[in-house]
């Protein structure tokens, strides 16, 4: 007898917190991966507007990055019907999961995280609560779907760890109700570094716009920014150490063409770095234009993100009940 094994796809989850747009950085570490793998897995991919509250924003701010956050992962083509894309706040099972997990979780390992460390040094002036629990609440975002990976950028390593923790803790007190999440190594997302200081990474929140690229900015915006691009004196297109500023830019051209250092190198023999700039900087434009081109349509178009949003929400809660009555009626929670 022939058997048929449909085997499930496993499950992919993520969230990004709705900060200002993100940058070619974030886009080619991160974003483009989240693109390639919602053909291949099952996946959840939502925006972090509770983590968000954890440092004070203006409310105005948050309500209208949520939305554009939301309208940039509308843009990379997750299909709200085939994929789940939604807002955090929208789905209240996050938020009642993180207050049992925070019952498992103890004082001490909470606070040896090292961005709440950072975080409170940065913001002494408010060092709330919630930035104190945000790694509970990330655990309840990746426990409550049975998520079997979470692609995380270094950063966020320390906080899935504390995830795998609280769900086996809770297994072995309760028997098995959470799948034990792994970090998701599929095709390592690239680290982009400064335009202007190849020693240091990417970041939106650089003081020097020239420093980093928006997933949104013109083509002529970005001509510009990889003209001013620092490189060195040795002008030879070539992946080597101490050339950090054109390991950068190949790093980037890579990411955008596909082609490999060596192939990188052949083709700008004996051609200057002014060449090659340009060569780059049309790479970035042409594998940012559908971003840019279907963001411009979805920002336009209020009616039809409320539309996927509300969509999204629907079905992540339908999904993540399951397992929060799970876990409710394990503790010992009276079922309604
Ligand atoms: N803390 C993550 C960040 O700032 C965002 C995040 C929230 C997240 N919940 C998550 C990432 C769950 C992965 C899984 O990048």
């Amino acid at each position: 007898m022939e058997e048929i094994i449909q085997e499930r796809k496993k499950r992919v989850l993520s969230l990004i917190q709705p900060t200002s747009i993100p940058t070619l950085g974030n886009y080619l570490g991160a974003l483009k991966n989240w693109q390639k793998m919602s053909k291949d897995y099952d996946c959840i991919f939502g925006v972090a507007d509770l983590h968000a509250l954890t440092v004070h924003v203006d409310p105005a701010t948050l309500r209208r990055q949520t939305t554009e956050m939301l309208a940039l992962l509308l843009s990379l083509g997750l299909d709200p019907q085939e994929n789940i894309v939604f807002v955090q706040s929208h789905v209240h099972t996050h938020s009642e999961l993180a207050w049992i997990l925070n019952c498992y979780t103890q004082f001490g390992e909470a606070s040896r995280m090292t961005q709440f460390k950072e975080k409170s040094r940065k913001h002494a002036d408010n060092i709330n609560v919630g930035l104190f629990d945000y790694p509970v609440l990330m655990a309840a975002d990746i426990l409550v779907y049975q998520s079997d990976f979470v692609p995380v950028g270094d950063d966020q390593k320390q906080h899935l760890e504390l995830a795998r923790n609280i769900a086996d803790r809770f297994n072995g007190a309760h028997g098995q109700t959470f799948t034990v999440p792994e970090p998701f190594i599929g095709q390592k997302g690239a680290r982009i570094m400064s335009l202007q200081d190849p020693l240091s990474k990417m970041s939106k929140s650089d003081v020097n716009p020239k420093a980093s690229v928006s997933v949104l900015d013109t083509p002529d915006v970005i001509v510009k920014k990889f003209k001013s691009a620092v490189t060195d004196s040795e002008a030879c297109v070539r992946y080597a150490e101490g050339k950090d500023g054109i390991n950068n830019l190949m790093t980037i051209y890579s990411c955008c063409t596909g082609l490999d250092y060596d192939e990188i190198e052949k083709d700008f023999e004996g051609k200057g770095y002014g060449d090659f700039k340009a060569a780059v900087a049309e790479a970035v434009i042409e594998e940012l234009r559908p971003l840019r081109e279907n963001y411009q349509k979805i920002i336009a178009d209020k009616a039809f993100i409320t539309e996927a949003a509300a969509i999204g929400a629907e079905r992540a809660l339908r999904v993540s009940q399951k397992t929060l009555q799970k876990a409710q009626k394990k503790v010992g929670l009276l079922l309604k």
